[in-house]
């Protein structure tokens, strides 16, 4: 065998490979990013309209938190996570000031998938019980246990292919795709008697937690109708269920409170956080709990950890993030929201294609459907090669503006920086509104 490495082909010229990438899309590069702008190679600019994985929330080269992270490196730059850390201990004050009241204390994690593993861990050891509930159509990861807790039917058929998962039963969103023509209280209650026939038809103590997140992230934006989360927790007391909320993408800012749940009005037994913490300007994740569950993991110890859990130059930055949240972007980001609801609902009217548009804050989905069928472009079962809605993100991207694609795709995702101004948001659906319009 030769040691001589073969010449990368062009497709290969990066020698590394991209996650969720398919083999008919290009793989874009990016270099650079300022603001709500990222840059490739050769200077094109990019309005990022997808915050990358909905993650950047404080937008692209904040000095603040760059600063902050740089003089921690100086500093120290990695305290074993098994030891305190006075910037891990200053995230964590910070963390309990914007959670909500019933959280009182943090167990650091890397990534949004380990930190739902550590709560499922958390609630199973809490309870005794085996199963966790998860939605249809939700993303909590793609690790072996996240991963099939996961709706997303690709990302779960692509891990179950493997590996044989156990201790989780789904029930279904309070969508309309679910229960039929329902609107608002009706969706309520009908999705919330759902969710109980699942409950005692699992046996309620064989379930340990319900694991949801407040507003579907990339499965599309969708918000609950009112009164239907309060239902939820009620139903979590009632049958001894811990309740955890997956604020991984609606956390910090992103649906204009700190948290999700805050908006709902609930207390959460757990809530795991990720991306936005630090605006992913460094790997961090986490479990927030309440003290009941804080001070049984303190009695009981805690036999497993994560090398890099809470590793300090992502705490800096996470510090930073909080301040910057705090005194600029959650009010930017509430000031700018109604302009971007106001565009993106429009397009219901100006588009036949355009069959709804849902969300909350900065964070919105837009669902496609075949005006002379009412039904969706793709099935969401079968892969979806030629997908239009697929194709007019990509033809948004020709125009300068990433969105994300839905998981399915049958929907784009809509998810600025919270940094983000009134024109760069026309700017913006201004290139979706063309995108639409050349490809259907
Ligand atoms: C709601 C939600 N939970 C969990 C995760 C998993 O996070 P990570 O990719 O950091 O493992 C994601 C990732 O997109 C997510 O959207």
């Amino acid at each position: 065998m030769s040691s001589e490495r073969s010449e990368p082909t062009e497709r290969h010229v990066t020698n590394s490979i991209p996650h969720w990438h398919s083999t008919d899309s290009d793989v874009q590069t990016i270099v650079d990013g300022e603001g709500a702008y990222v840059y490739d190679p050769s200077g094109t600019a990019y309005l990022d309209f997808q915050s990358q994985l909905y993650c950047v929330n404080a937008g692209h080269s904040n000095q603040r938190i760059i600063d902050a992270m740089s003089t921690q490196l100086a500093r120290v730059p990695y305290v074993s996570s098994n030891k305190n850390n006075d910037t891990r201990t200053e995230l964590a004050t910070r963390l309990l000031s914007v959670t909500p009241e019933r959280i009182d204390r943090i167990l650091f994690s890397i990534s949004g998938s380990e930190a739902n593993e550590t709560a499922v861990m958390l609630a199973r050891e809490h309870t005794g019980s085996p199963k966790v509930l998860t939605r249809w159509r939700s993303y909590h990861g793609a690790t072996y246990g996240t991963a099939s807790l996961t709706g997303d039917t690709a990302t779960h058929t692509a891990i179950e292919a493997h590996a044989a998962t156990t201790g989780n039963a789904k029930f279904l969103p309070p969508i309309p795709a679910a229960f039929d023509g329902a609107t608002g209280t009706e969706l309520a209650r009908k999705a919330a008697a759902h969710l109980e026939f699942v409950i005692r038809n699992e046996g309620p103590e064989s379930i340990a937690a319900l694991l949801t997140e407040i507003v579907a992230g990339s499965s599309g934006g969708f918000t609950a109708p009112p009164g239907y989360f309060e239902r939820v927790r009620d139903l979590c007391d009632e049958y001894d269920i811990l309740l955890i909320a997956d604020e991984v993408i609606t956390g910090f800012g992103r649906c204009g409170e700190w948290f999700g749940v805050q908006t709902e009005g609930i207390e959460p037994d757990m809530l795991t956080f990720a991306k936005g913490v630090t605006s992913s300007y460094a790997p961090l994740a986490g479990v927030a709990m309440s003290a009941e569950l804080a001070d049984e993991v303190e009695a009981n110890g805690l036999d497993v950890g994560q090398t890099f859990a809470g590793h300090p130059v992502s705490c800096a930055a996470g510090v930073a993030a909080i301040d910057a949240y705090e005194d600029e972007l959650l009010d930017n980001a509430r000031s700018v929201a109604p302009r971007l609801e106001a565009r993106l609902t429009a397009l219901e009217d100006r588009f036949e294609v355009v069959s709804s548009v849902h969300g909350r804050g900065l964070l919105w989905g837009v669902e496609f459907a075949d005006p002379s069928t009412g039904t969706s472009f793709v099935d969401p079962r079968v892969e979806d090669i030629s997908n239009p809605v697929k194709e007019t993100v990509k033809r948004a991207a020709d125009r300068g503006v990433f969105f994300g694609l839905g998981r399915p795709g049958i929907q784009l995702v809509v998810a600025p920086p919270l940094c983000v101004d009134a024109a760069e948001i026309d700017e913006a659906v201004d290139a979706l509104e063309a995108a639409i319009d050349s490809t259907f």
